[in-house]
């Protein structure tokens, strides 16, 4: 019989974060005590989106704002990310340089769309998130880079190396999913140097290859602790703003992942084409969202106050799972974790390959490891293999958005009594 469903069909994998969540739902559902730190989302009785952005969505519906917005996104919202990113981020955006979308995914594949062809090369670190899944989508050579622990788990200019040479695409994330970890000035500058470096010697010699492009994603910007500072591209070498596409909304910022507004910033002609692709996908932010939005980004005053609460708030549960984490270290047990720094996550070591478990079976992998924990003491976490990670070293993503304070101290007794069971 011939097959029902396209080669492209077939060939997707479901995504592991959400059949581990299914799992924890189960757990969960049979009364078990389970501190759910899987999904990067938001527990909206725990952190609600800001007052003034849903009484605008419901006062825009209200009047009437219901019909079709412009495929590129409504001038008031284009016009307040402009002024959003002069005011933050301190850089100069043409208006013809952002594109309004349902949230951060459709600009990512939009961006993946107008640049790559089949077979070009797209370069991205492991791990990371959801490129294992975007590139193939997409039928773009995936170059994978290792990061680990001592760069923040985020790539440097030395660990790229090579791999820019000829690619078409390079993707990085900060503050970073899974790891919580943010590029340093000098990190970040060392990429944009590379990258500058390598469109130089395909300007220079006169050859007819594509320029590199940087997709940097900087959903989680606004979310940063203990002094961290954000960096971007284009702020630390102007030149880079012809060669960079950000991605961007008010889905972290904001604790807002269902109202779906997000948008791209990049050079005009890429984004042209990204509007005209998307145009097609119908992928757009409402208008009452587009219009609630531009009215929250426009109120600096309004998003400081929102963020007085979050960022406290997440810090708080951060610190707790760090603190939790430090403290059983220090009682000798194989666990570590890097410190908070940006997004809502921490990275977490659970070093237990090769031990074993109560019952006499051996922990070989992160998914032995997370299973265990999850079953004997409800830690519900995500292992860094869910985001294309390779290597078996014990390390998981620990997300606080849908978690209270109250949980993170009752599953740290539990935590130390699942370790202590393991020889
Ligand atoms: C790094 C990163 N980029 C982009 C997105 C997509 O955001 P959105 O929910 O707005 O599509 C996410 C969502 O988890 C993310 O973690």
């Amino acid at each position: 019989m011939s097959e029902r469903l396209s080669a492209l069909a077939r060939s997707m994998q479901g995504s592991q974060i959400l059949r581990i969540a299914a799992e924890v739902g189960e757990l969960i559902a049979s009364g078990k005590p389970v501190c759910n730190l899987t999904v990067g989302d938001f527990a909206p009785p725990q952190f609600p989106v800001p007052a003034k952005l849903s009484a605008g969505i419901t006062k825009q519906l209200q009047a009437g704002q219901t019909n079709y917005p412009p495929s590129t996104g409504l001038p008031e919202l284009r016009n307040a990310v402009v002024a959003f990113y002069k005011e933050w981020l301190g850089f100069d955006v043409p208006l013809d340089g952002v594109l309004i979308c349902a949230g951060g995914r459709p600009v990512i594949y939009g961006a993946y769309h107008a640049l790559v062809n089949a077979g070009d090369r797209v370069v991205y670190p492991t791990p990371s998130w959801s490129n294992e899944y975007y590139t193939p989508m997409l039928l773009a050579t995936p170059v994978e880079v290792p990061c680990g622990r001592e760069s923040g788990f985020l790539p440097t200019a030395a660990s790229l190396g090579d791999s820019l040479r000829g690619a078409r695409l390079l993707i990085v994330n900060s503050p970073m999913n899974p790891a919580g970890t943010m590029f340093t000035e000098e990190q970040l500058g060392g990429i944009c140097d590379a990258v500058l470096a390598e469109n130089a010697r395909r300007e220079a010699g006169g050859s007819r290859e594509r320029p590199l492009f940087v997709l940097f994603d900087q959903m989680y910007w606004m979310l940063t602790f203990g002094g961290a500072k954000h960096f971007t591209p284009t702020g630390l070498r102007p030149e880079m703003a012809k060669y960079t596409v950000y991605v961007d909304g008010i889905s972290k910022s904001f604790a807002a992942t269902g109202v779906r507004v997000g948008w791209a910033v990049g050079p005009a002609d890429v984004i042209k084409a990204m509007g005209d692709l998307l145009a097609h996908i119908g992928a757009w932010a409402p208008r009452a969202e587009q219009l609630a939005t531009a009215e929250m980004l426009a109120d600096s005053a309004a998003i400081r106050e929102f963020h007085k609460t979050m960022l406290p708030a997440l810090e708080e549960r951060l610190n707790l799972l760090a603190d939790g984490i430090a403290a059983l270290k220090r009682e000798g047990f194989p666990v570590d974790s890097t410190p908070p720094q940006g997004a809502i996550y921490l990275s977490a070591q659970f070093a237990l390959n090769g031990k074993r478990a109560p019952d006499g079976t051996v922990l070989q992998t992160n998914e032995d490891i997370r299973r265990y924990l999850l079953h004997s003491a409800g830690l519900a976490a995500v292992q860094f293999q869910a985001f294309g990670a390779r290597e078996e070293t014990g390390w998981f993503r620990l997300s606080a958005g849908a978690v209270s304070p109250a949980d993170i101290k009752a599953l740290m007794p539990r935590l130390r009594e699942a370790l202590a069971g393991v020889k």
